[in-house]
C-alpha cells in the first residue's frame, strides 16, 4: 500500500473521532458517579372517566411519532385507581415501533400492577382511534374484557368493550 503522505493523516477527521472516541468502560466508570432514581414510574390518581383522557391527553404530548406524525396517548386504569400512561414511540425501522397502548401496558405490567379496568386512547382524528389487533390481543392476555374509551383532541369519540373488539380471540383456554 502507498504510504499516506502526511497532509493525508494529519487533518484526518475519521482518525480524530477515534482519538476521541470512548470506551465502554470510560463511560460504566462516569456512570459509576451518576446519581440513581430507584423510584417506580409516577402513577396518576383517576376517579372520573374523564381523567383517564386527561391522563392520556398528557401522555399523548411525549409521542415520537416522528415518521408518522400521528401521535396517540393512551392511560390504562389499574382497580386501585391509578393511571398508567403511555405514547407511541417509532424507530427508523417503522417496525420497531411501539404502541401507545402497548407502552402503558408494559409499564403497569413491570412496575408490578396486575388488574386492570379502563384504557384511554387519544389520537387526533374525528373518528375513534382504536387499539390496533395486536395490542388487542396483549391487552386481552393481561387486562381481559377492559372498557376501552376512545377520545379525540375535542372529547370522547367511543365506548367498547374489549370483547367487542376482539370477539374471538385466541388465548391460553386453548392451550389447555
Ligand atoms: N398507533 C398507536 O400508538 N396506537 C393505535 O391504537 C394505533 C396506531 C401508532 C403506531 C404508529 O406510531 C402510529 O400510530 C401510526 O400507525
Amino acid at each position: 500500500m502507498r504510504p499516506a503522505a502526511e497532509s493525508e493523516t494529519r487533518f484526518n477527521p475519521a482518525e480524530k473521532r477515534k482519538g476521541e472516541r470512548r470506551s465502554g468502560k470510560d463511560r460504566r466508570d462516569d456512570a459509576a458517579w451518576q446519581p440513581v432514581s430507584v423510584e417506580a414510574a409516577p402513577t396518576i390518581a383517576v376517579g372520573r372517566e374523564e381523567d383517564l383522557v386527561a391522563a392520556a391527553t398528557e401522555a399523548r404530548t411525549h409521542a415520537h411519532a416522528q415518521y408518522s406524525g400521528f401521535k396517540v396517548g393512551a392511560a390504562l386504569e389499574t382497580v386501585e385507581g391509578f393511571a398508567i400512561t403511555g405514547c407511541n414511540i417509532e424507530n427508523a425501522t417503522y417496525g420497531l415501533t411501539l404502541c401507545a397502548e402497548r407502552v402503558a401496558l408494559v409499564k403497569a405490567l413491570s412496575d408490578g400492577h396486575e388488574i386492570f379496568t379502563r384504557i384511554a386512547v387519544i389520537a387526533d382524528t374525528d373518528e375513534p382511534t382504536p387499539p390496533c389487533g395486536p395490542c388487542r390481543q396483549l391487552l386481552w392476555e393481561y387486562c381481559g374484557d377492559i372498557e376501552i374509551i376512545l377520545a379525540n383532541l375535542h372529547g370522547i369519540t367511543g365506548k367498547y368493550r374489549l370483547s367487542a373488539l376482539l370477539p374471538m380471540p385466541f388465548d391460553n383456554r386453548l392451550l389447555k
